[in-house]
């Protein structure tokens, strides 16, 4: 695996490599979840980039940038293990120079939910990932329904501006107890973890009972019952999937979305709603 901290050397390399290429874009910290990412792009593609980046433009104010994970030897040997042919880990200071100033907005859907939580962070990711894949030029761009609304969001922006790339969506990968795994779930301690499984839980319960025919009130209502105690919910919805607009008469594609807080941790997870139910 050769590694690439200088994004003017990063274009020429990947440009040589064998297509189609698959691209995994990452900040770290990386668990079974990722590394599903990393194996769907060995499946489906003939050269595998994978960046990893703790994207300073994405964190708010007070947010976890300086605890955020680091654990860049670790990282490494487990993508070189799962196959990538490249690793691009840029400093900040080299994807934002002094002079740095464009931000890519994407409208309205990067208003709601985690971007009215989190003011200017789905402008960060969109800024980051249209210049890495402007870096990197992959074929596939491979991304994890775990973040629903990124996945949406960067789906929006890679169809607005006609960028040359697939995206490829991974199922969430979740812990036995349903936990979606995540980078942040290192900062939950003992009683914390205990509790985490019941966003899952939570979910689960609007959408069956979304499914069984309850309203959409009364499917929140029932299915709010099961966070655990001490949780506080930042939002429970059901939203179109591409627009990531709430609906109320429930129709598929959509998503039940949730974020909750366990201590200071905040944790997001999400279930599809595929089949049309009366
Ligand atoms: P990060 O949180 O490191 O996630 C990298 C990719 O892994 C994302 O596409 C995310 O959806 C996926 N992922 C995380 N947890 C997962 C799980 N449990 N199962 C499946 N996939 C999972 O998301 C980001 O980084 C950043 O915003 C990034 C896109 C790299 C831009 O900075």
């Amino acid at each position: 695996m050769r590694l690439i901290a200088d994004p003017a050397e990063v274009r020429g390399l990947c440009s040589s490599l064998p297509r189609p290429l698959g691209f995994v874009p990452t900040m770290g910290a990386l668990h079974e979840g990722h590394l599903a990412l990393v194996a769907r792009a060995r499946e489906r593609s003939a050269s595998v980039v994978a960046s990893l980046f703790v994207n300073p433009l994405q964190f708010g104010a007070g947010e976890d940038l300086q605890r955020y994970p680091r654990d860049f030897a670790g990282d490494r040997g487990k993508l070189e293990a799962a196959g990538v042919d490249l690793l691009f880990g840029p400093s900040p200071e080299a994807m934002y120079p002094a002079t740095f100033s464009t931000s890519i907005d994407a409208g309205s859907m990067a208003d709601s939910f985690e971007g009215a939580i989190r003011p200017g962070h789905f402008a960060g990711v969109a800024t980051v990932v249209v210049k890495l894949l402007h870096l990197v030029g992959p074929d596939a761009l491979f991304l994890g329904q775990k973040d629903a609304q990124q996945t949406a969001v960067l789906h929006r922006v890679i169809h607005d501006l006609a960028l040359p790339v697939e995206v490829e969506i991974v199922e969430t990968v979740r812990e036995a107890d349903g936990l979606a795994l995540s980078s942040r779930n290192a900062y939950l301690n003992e009683s914390e973890r205990a509790a985490a499984p019941t966003l899952h839980r939570c979910l689960l319960a609007l959408r069956a009972a979304l499914e069984r025919g309850a309203s959409k009130s009364e499917a929140s209502a029932q299915a709010r019952g099961t966070l655990a105690g001490g949780a506080k919910l930042d939002y429970l919805d059901v939203v179109d999937a591409e627009t990531f607009e709430p609906i109320d008469d429930v129709r598929p594609p959509a998503f039940v979305i949730g974020a909750a807080r366990f201590g200071t941790t905040r944790l997001i997870d999400n279930l599809w709603i595929r089949e049309a139910r009366a």
